[in-house]
């Protein structure tokens, strides 16, 4: 049983060894260079898993959870439910705003306004999807609260959760457009 725990070790540490030695090729293959700049990787990372858990949350209460409690309980039960999901609902919609504008802010200042730097078409479609953003981040803030201020969208909130899913996926078309124009300067 030593015996084979210490083939295992030996076996395990020849392909590490294989694997270290073999990075530097790698490291400087076209399309490594996506590695140079790990902070803009995480907030990559970080911008895409908000906005996935945000928007598919989002989608999953407008298409199936309201409408199915709405079939399945009385106004009571129903308008217990509600305010309970919006009470847990609430962190995930702060947290995913504050990561999508921190990352987003980030990605744009940081990297994408050099690495599109002279194209005046990029720019445009940021800023435009940075307004669109903000109307999401009102609406679904405006939908969490328990305030009185957005007391009347609350009292519709099938409807505006469909507004602010239709409003995200115009920003995430953009985000694709944005993400498939050519870069004017390396990236990195
Ligand atoms: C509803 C809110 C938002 C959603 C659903 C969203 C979604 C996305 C998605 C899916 C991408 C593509 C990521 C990739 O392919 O790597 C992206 C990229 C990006 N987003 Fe957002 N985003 C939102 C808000 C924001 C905000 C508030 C900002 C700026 C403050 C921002 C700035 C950016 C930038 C700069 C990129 C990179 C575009 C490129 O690849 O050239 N986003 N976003």
């Amino acid at each position: 049983m030593k015996r084979k725990n210490g083939t295992i070790v030996r076996g395990a540490a020849a392909v590490g060894c294989a694997v270290l030695s073999a990075a530097p090729a790698w490291a400087q293959t076209p399309g490594s260079e996506v590695f140079a700049d790990p902070l803009a990787l995480l907030m990559r990372w970080l911008h895409i898993l908000a906005a996935v858990v945000a928007i598919g949350g989002a989608f999953y209460l407008r298409f199936l959870v309201l409408p199915v409690a709405a079939r399945q309980l009385g106004a009571e039960d129903f308008a217990k439910l509600r305010q309970a999901l919006g009470e847990r609902w609430r962190f995930f919609v702060h947290g995913a705003v504050a990561l999508l504008l921190i990352s987003g802010l980030y990605n744009y200042l940081a990297v994408t306004r050099v690495s599109h730097a002279g194209q005046p078409l990029y720019h445009m479609l940021f800023g435009i999807k940075f307004l669109l953003a903000l109307i999401v981040f009102f609406v679904a803030e405006a939908l969490v609260s328990s305030r009185g201020w957005s007391k009347g969208l609350r009292a519709q909130a099938r409807l505006w959760l469909g507004l602010l899913l239709g409003v995200a996926l115009l920003v995430i078309l953009i985000a694709g457009v944005m993400k498939m124009m050519g870069t004017t300067a390396p990236v990195g």
